[in-house]
């Protein structure tokens, strides 16, 4: 048997613009630009133009996710949605009533709201006027979002979140050309790495003005990534330390102690890229470190030493110091092409409790997409056992990480409801519930009926 601390939270994650549908929205975020301009970009030419309907539909969604035992939603306002004038910060009232309602809903299923700010979606007109994360003006823009979202819904929602993942911000938009603007530029992306740990920190500023009782607790949500070499050679070894410092550190370490990791730092500096930041800016992230982290764990990072010279990468870019590593053996998620390796949550757990002061945190997603899952349904019901064992072999290696004094609060699968993802729209499905896109109809899984177990009981047997 499998036990958890009797307070532990049992949650799902998602986003509001993988949930929502873009009705009634004010604005386009880079995503729906994106699939305005070039829908081939996305799987099967699917945009998040429907979603699950959210808007329209969350207090049949908020009402299944209870049967599903979720007793904790974390899911974020939308800056394009919220936001009349991002100047100036005005209000868009019916985003306004939105959200108003949508936590009410949530509170009276007795559903926790975790709510985040950021969720990979800048609107495209501050990308078009300044950049987007490049510009510090847009750091000033994303507290004055904050600030609004404080004041409106501190009264009921105690726990918040700057961004979900910024370093996918940084990799996918401005570093690999993943997501729109499609960017392979490794200065910027270290400019905007910078400037997003720098609004991480003013927003916490903020909130603690405005939010200063001390049952609101505000963090940041990262996606973990283990670094680990593939073998004892001094090559590989150093390049998995660089890997863990530009993947893991870069947000980590100031989010937690308040400074950028020092060697990487040295790195940047020796290679004339390094940010541009001023003390006073320093200041801020120094003295506004996280109450708590949320961690999103997938897949690790296997490393080894990079197999081009630094010369040859010009302009720079972080692969000439390591290159993914495809370890023989390792358990794949086909479908979604990540490892799996439930040992890394263990590893976390530890590193977390011996180098970030054991902050406390929680598991903010974790999950597994699936292709056609059509194919597992039997008398209307999903017969989703793999995720149940995905859920309970990462549980399983968490719970070793607690029992050894980590101080981990609560697990958010990824996800509650079937959504839309970024490139891959609907291919993979991650939910506890089934969305059926073609009829719009929602239905309960197997894992659902698990899940509902595990948060009555707080333990689940192997
Ligand atoms: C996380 C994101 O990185 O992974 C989610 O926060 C995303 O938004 C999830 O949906 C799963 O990844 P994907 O690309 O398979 O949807």
């Amino acid at each position: 048997m499998i036990t958890f601390p009797k307070d532990f939270v049992w949650g799902a994650a998602t986003s509001g613009p993988q949930t929502e549908g873009n009705f009634h929205k004010q604005h386009q975020n880079v995503f729906d630009y994106w699939f305005a301009t070039d829908p081939d970009a996305f799987d099967s030419g699917v945009g998040p133009d429907l979603a699950s309907n959210f808007y329209n539909d969350y207090e049949n969604d908020l009402a299944l996710m209870a049967q599903a035992g979720i007793k904790g939603v974390r899911t974020s306002i939308q800056w394009t949605r919220l936001i009349d004038d991002f100047e100036t910060g005005s209000l868009n009232p019916d985003g306004v009533a939105f959200y108003n309602h949508v936590i009410d809903a949530m509170l009276a299923h007795h559903i926790k709201p975790y709510i985040n700010l950021h969720h990979f979606d800048l609107p495209v007109a501050l990308y078009d006027q300044y950049g987007g994360w490049e510009s510090k003006h847009v750091v000033d823009l994303f507290v004055k979002f904050a600030e609004q979202c404080f004041k409106l819904f501190g009264d009921r929602v105690d726990d918040w979140f700057t961004f979900n993942e910024p370093k996918v911000v940084v990799d996918g938009q401005y570093l690999y050309g993943w997501h729109y603007p499609c960017l392979k530029d490794g200065p910027k992306a270290v400019q905007v790495a910078y400037n997003m740990n720098l609004a991480s920190a003013k927003a916490i500023a903020s909130f603690r003005k405005i939010c200063p009782d001390e049952t609101k607790k505000i963090g940041i949500i990262l996606n973990l990534t283990p670094a680990y070499a593939s073998s004892d050679d001094p090559a590989d070894v150093a390049a998995a330390e660089f890997a863990e410092q530009w993947s893991n550190n870069l947000f980590l370490d100031p989010a937690v102690l308040g400074h950028f990791p020092e060697k990487l730092v040295e790195t940047l500096a020796h290679d004339g890229i390094l940010w541009d930041a001023t003390p006073e800016e320093l200041a801020i992230i120094a003295a506004n470190p996280v109450d708590y982290l949320g961690v999103n764990y997938y897949h690790p990072f296997r490393v080894a030493r990079p197999d081009i010279s630094p010369k040859s990468l010009q302009p720079w870019l972080p692969d000439i110091y390591f290159k993914e590593y495809a370890m023989p053996g390792r358990v794949m998620n086909v479908d979604r092409g990540w490892e799996i390796y439930p040992q890394a949550m263990t590893d976390i757990a530890i590193n977390i409790r011996d180098n970030y002061h054991n902050i406390p945190w929680f598991i903010s997603e974790n999950g597994m997409g699936v292709a056609g899952e059509e194919r597992f349904m039997t008398d209307g019901v999903i017969q989703d056992d793999y995720r149940i064992d995905f859920m309970k072999e990462h549980l399983s290696a968490l719970a070793k990480g607690i029992d050894a004094g980590s101080n981990c609060q609560g697990y958010f699968v990824w996800t509650a409801i079937d959504c839309w993802s970024w490139n891959h729209a609907y291919h993979n499905r991650y939910g506890l519930i089934r969305d059926d896109i073609h009829t719009q109809t929602k239905t309960l899984k197997k894992s659902a009926g698990w899940f509902k177990q595990l948060s009555e009981r707080g333990s689940f047997s192997k």
